[in-house]
């Protein structure tokens, strides 16, 4: 793994993506600019259809844009070939998607080993992969299939094949969505100790402000296919930012807040 430091890895430049069912067009990003730094801890947070996951996929190279400038690792992601794009996710990009996305006939162990065995790795896929989920406390699970691991436990094991594939760019799509509270702090506190230990650049989208690392050190706040504002949690996390963000009375931001604080 290549460790950057002062780098832009992600520069996005009136990023947009327009998706078309039938004759039906959605907008779903309306000109994003967005720069991340090597080694940042970057929340996205917006309400529903605001883009996040739209966003994430572009910059995972899953998904094209349809205008706007997009540099990954400082490659122009819009420019490269299928096979560029797969390579680049196999070896440089890391993902944790909000479902698990875990083979479902393979135990955490092999699971891990499976995307080892995709970047070419060999003999020592056994070891890397047992090393990892070591490192994540997941040694007693590695040898049980995904049906036999609870939610949390299945999203520690895909964390885990994550940091085996050793990315550069780590980016989480709502990974604690329909967790508990505790699975979700779990997770979270693993993620964040990740980042710090191997320098990652993280990118960790989510619509869940409880579920907010409180080491984060940014947090961009999307909104109708745009960057609404982006700031530091402390700046952007209040109650004023977050009714215009959802377009809600102050005064029920406050209510409904202080319900969700009571978790
Ligand atoms: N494959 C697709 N085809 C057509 N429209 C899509 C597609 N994916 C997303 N959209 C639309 O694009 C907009 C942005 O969707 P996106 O998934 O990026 O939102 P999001 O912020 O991740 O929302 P959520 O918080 O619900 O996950 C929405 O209006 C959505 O309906
Ligand atoms: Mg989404």
């Amino acid at each position: 793994m290549v460790v950057r430091t002062n780098e832009t890895l992600v520069m996005a430049k009136d990023l947009t993506k327009v998706y078309k069912t039938g004759k039906v067009e959605t907008a779903a990003l309306r000109g994003v600019d967005l720069d991340v730094q090597a080694g940042e801890f970057t929340a996205v947070v917006g309400p529903s259809g605001s883009g996040k996951t739209t966003l994430l996929n572009l910059i995972g190279a899953l998904d094209s844009a349809t205008s706007g400038d997009l540099t990954v690792l400082g490659r122009d992601v819009n420019a490269l070939s299928k096979r560029a794009r797969a390579d680049m996710r196999l070896h440089e990009l890391g993902f944790v998607f909000q479902a698990y996305n875990l083979v479902s006939v393979l135990t955490a162990q092999e699971n891990v080993e499976f995307v080892l065995e995709l970047q070419g790795v060999g003999d020592e896929r056994r070891k890397r992969a047992r090393e990892v989920l070591e490192q994540l406390g997941l040694a007693k699970l590695a040898g049980r299939r995904p049906g036999e691991l609870s939610g949390g436990e299945q999203q520690r094991v895909a964390v885990a094949r994550c940091l085996a594939q050793e990315p550069e760019i780590f980016l989480l799509d709502e990974p604690t969505a329909s967790l508990d509270w505790k699975a979700k702090t779990d997770i979270l506190e693993l993620v964040k100790r990740v980042h710090d230990a191997r320098k990652l650049t993280t990118l960790f989208v989510t619509h869940d402000l409880s579920a907010l690392p409180i080491a984060c050190e940014r947090v961009v706040l999307m909104k109708d296919g745009i960057i609404f504002d982006e700031g530091s949690p402390a700046d952007l996390l209040n109650d004023d930012k977050l009714a215009q963000l959802y377009d809600m009375p102050v005064a029920e931001v406050v209510k409904r807040r202080g319900e969700a604080a009571l978790i």
